[in-house]
């Protein structure tokens, strides 16, 4: 059944929107130091946000307080924080061990521009977590991934890259093409054009990207034919439509192909990394990338990515060949933030206890579902979980565009004046961070469960 017995598909969609319009008037009301403060960011801060990713109508919540599982606005009203900055924050808003080790670091200074031990320890660290025996750290995840497509580059002497339809890998200009572009402007389903998603990108970097999309494998080997293709970049599974699975065997055919014609295949777990399970989406689902890159919940809250391979292609670097530079590489409070999530924080246990309390929660948002027939289901991946409003998977972009967004919305709008804080863009996923209790990991499914009777009453 795709919709309530009674009740038809455009009846839910008139529900939702009469919910979203309620909710926003309450949101309004309930924010008003977020707007006030919002509009003095506006005069100085274009659209009054330091990222416009934290840009929404009609003003975002201004926090002044996060600890553990929540955050406090400047209205005082506090959040169950199931966003966890993009899901940066696995080991919660400033965990014990990691604040400890940061307090301690600033007694021994918090910038040498020269190598201290810690670097070298988290580059251990991640090497058994991800089976790579070198590393470099950066500073975020789009410079893990502006250093890794630069180093593919170096090593195979060709200048394409692919990438595919709907992923985002940060913001430098090469990966901002087909992030989520418009369907009127992105070509046919089975071989997209590659649009950029900026003013600013040159004509000549965008004519460097392929965009291909996910969950395809023969797209993928009719564009590496011409051997002309540095590397692949692709999450693993995709965490910026929602939660997007790979189909059974499409990672291990995409493995085969890229070996085949000599190009890198790069997993960007910025986002899975940490939170997919001890080492990664590589490791859990048991295909080997030749370069990954790493950021968000690695640093504990701290801005931190790495990248990762072979020693082969990592020498490169060694050799000067390919340059990796940065004032803030392996700053040590970084490393000793990064150092602590690691070996205190997000241990095999409590990644473990956060992924299990989190299936308890995706079970019971499932079940909501299930018996009210509402035309939706709910996606797993390690410690993450969205509900996608499809009866159907999504397996791609083009599917999720297909998603109802007015629902989807509903659902956010009626959350965040319940205290449940999601990504705004409805693209993103919840996480339980290994802070949150199982109180409150599961008031998500009973505000869900509020939202569905009144949806379906
Ligand atoms: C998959 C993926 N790669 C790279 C990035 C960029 O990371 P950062 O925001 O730290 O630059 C993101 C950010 O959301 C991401 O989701």
């Amino acid at each position: 059944m795709s919709v309530t017995d009674s009740t038809t598909m455009s009846e839910l969609v008139a529900r939702a929107k009469a919910i979203t319009e309620r909710e926003l008037a309450i949101y309004t009301e309930r924010t008003k130091g977020s707007q006030v403060a919002t509009e003095r960011a506006r005069k100085v801060l274009p659209a009054g946000v330091p990222s416009s990713f934290q840009a929404y109508d009609p003003h975002p919540i201004v926090v002044k307080h996060a600890s553990g599982s929540r955050m406090i606005d400047v209205d005082d009203n506090e959040y169950v924080d199931y966003d966890m900055g993009f899901g940066a924050l696995f080991a919660g808003h400033m965990h014990p061990a990691v604040r400890k080790a940061v307090e301690e670091q600033l007694d021994e200074g918090t910038l040498y521009v020269t190598p201290c031990e810690l670097d070298a320890e988290v580059a251990e660290l991640l090497g058994d977590r991800y089976g790579f025996p070198m590393w470099r750290p950066t500073n975020s995840g789009t410079e893990a991934t502006m250093d890794a497509i630069r180093l593919a580059r170096g090593v195979t002497k060709r200048e394409k890259l692919v990438k595919v339809e709907g992923g985002y890998h940060g913001h430098h200009d090469e990966v901002m093409v087909s992030n989520k572009p418009a369907l009127a402007d992105a070509g046919p389903a089975d071989a997209p054009f590659s649009v950029p998603q900026s003013a600013g990108i040159t004509q000549g970097t965008i004519d460097d990207v392929i965009v291909i999309p996910y969950n395809d494998a023969p797209a993928l080997e009719r564009v590496l034919a011409n051997r002309d293709v540095a590397c692949f970049i692709v999450e693993p599974v995709m965490e910026n439509i929602g939660i997007c699975l790979p189909e059974p065997g499409y990672l291990e055919a995409v493995r085969e192909i890229c070996t085949k014609y000599g190009t890198l295949l790069i997993f960007d777990e910025v986002k899975t990394g940490i939170t997919a399970g001890l080492g990664g989406a590589t490791t859990v689902l048991g295909v080997r990338p030749d370069l990954i890159t790493l950021a968000k919940s690695i640093g504990g809250g701290f801005p931190v990515g790495a990248f990762g391979g072979k020693a082969e292609y990592m020498e490169l670097i060694a050799t000067g060949e390919v340059l990796h530079l940065g004032t803030y590489n392996g700053n040590p409070l970084v490393m000793a933030a990064t150092k602590a999530t690691l070996t205190e924080a997000c241990t095999a246990d409590a990644i473990e206890a956060a992924i299990a309390l989190n299936t308890r929660l995706v079970q019971a948002c499932q079940k909501i579902i299930d018996d009210s027939g509402i035309p939706a289901h709910t996606v797993q991946f390690g410690a993450k979980g969205c509900i996608t409003w499809s009866i159907d998977p999504v397996r791609n972009y083009r599917d999720y565009k297909a998603t109802d967004f007015d629902l989807a919305f509903a659902q956010w709008m009626h959350g965040i004046n319940r205290g449940i804080l999601l990504p705004p863009g409805l693209d993103e996923q919840w996480l339980i961070s290994v802070m949150h209790s199982e109180a409150d990991a599961m008031r998500y499914a009973d505000v869900f469960a509020e939202f569905v009777a009144e949806l379906t009453a």
